[in-house]
């Protein structure tokens, strides 16, 4: 059996390299045969969010996101992650037998650290919980970005650590994260990798004026529209790729590459651009209303997800409490 994982941060509003760089792939994924856990690291976020009621727009934002674009709650069980509290038990045991080296390794606290994150207990701790996380449900196949995969790498050491002093109880995810390669980097409208430190990113929902304010910052130069460029060194480009058809990209670049009367102007690919953006999310969009009207609806679903996923949890920890002589 096949056992999908992953998670995702509230630590923000989700935007589209969340999308393509993410959220994408885990609802392909939930569609392949198999089992599916999907949920919401609420307990991660606290170590960058500080702000309470942030941190319960962040949650809810995220649950009518991933709802909104598709994930079907049937077929994949969606929850939060503190409706588990299992995977706690299962972190503080795992801790026990990880050392401090392998956590000193990760590049994402160092990393943090650099961009003056404060360096709490539960912030270098955090890769431990995201074991847990993972362990907790036998995953096997646990499908993250790139910026993720010492955290899955490091998952298996700690399965490990605790397996061999206390034989097979956790399974080890495999090493080969099927989808890895489907994960695309998005750039932001700066041209670096879109980020929500950086300033540059597009949130998912964004619509109207504030769509259009956030394609106008794309970076442009004074080349009149009939002097022909080179359209793969233009930001505007990689964006449209996102969301064009191969054949009207296609067009576009042509036109772009050979200039002259009639090639569209920076204007003109930025427009083509907010117009994919709105057809491609129109569904999205109006679900995600939807689902805000129904908060109740929303936590009835969470927490069906929840009673699922803990008893997955609860049995793999009562394994672990056994092997480990707290039980
Ligand atoms: N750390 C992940 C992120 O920031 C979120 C996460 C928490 C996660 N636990 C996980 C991802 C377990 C995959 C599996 O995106």
């Amino acid at each position: 059996m096949t056992t999908y994982l992953s998670g995702i941060q509230p630590s923000g509003f989700l935007h589209l390299g969340n999308y393509f760089g993410a959220i994408r792939q885990h609802v392909q994924a939930s569609e392949l045969p198999g089992e599916h856990f999907y949920f919401i690291a609420d307990y991660h976020a606290l170590t960058t969010v500080r702000d309470p009621e942030l941190l319960r727009n962040y949650v809810r934002e995220v649950a009518v996101t991933y709802l909104a674009l598709g994930l079907d709650p049937q077929r994949a069980c969606f929850f939060r992650q503190t409706d588990v509290p299992e995977v706690q038990e299962i972190a503080w045991m795992l801790g026990c037998q990880t050392g401090m080296g392998l956590l000193e390794r990760a590049h994402s606290y160092k990393d943090k650290v650099a961009n003056e994150i404060k360096p709490t207990v539960g912030l270098f701790y955090y890769p431990v919980l995201m074991a847990a996380d993972i362990l907790a449900y036998d995953a096997t196949i646990v499908p993250v970005g790139k910026d993720q995969q010492q955290h899955v790498e490091m998952t298996k050491d700690m399965a490990g650590y605790f397996n061999n002093t206390y034989g097979p109880v956790f399974t080890v995810p495999e090493p080969k994260m099927a989808l890895e390669e489907h994960f695309q980097t998005v750039p932001g409208t700066d041209g670096r990798k879109m980020s929500k430190s950086c300033g540059n990113a597009i949130w998912i929902f964004e619509e109207g004026k504030p769509l259009k304010k956030a394609i106008g910052k794309i970076p442009t130069d004074s080349r009149a529209p009939e002097e022909p460029k080179d359209p793969d060194q233009l930001v505007v480009f990689e964006l449209l790729a996102l969301f064009l058809a191969a054949d009207e990209l296609a067009d576009w670049k042509h036109t772009v590459r050979t200039g002259g009367e009639g090639a569209p102007g920076y204007g003109h690919l930025k427009m083509r651009l907010v117009a994919a953006i709105d057809e491609y999310f129109a569904g999205a969009r109006a679900r995600r209303k939807e689902l805000l009207e129904d908060p109740a609806e929303l936590e009835r679903v969470l927490l069906r997800g929840a009673e699922v996923a803990r008893e997955r949890a609860r049995a793999v920890r009562d394994r672990a409490f056994l092997a480990c002589g707290l039980r």
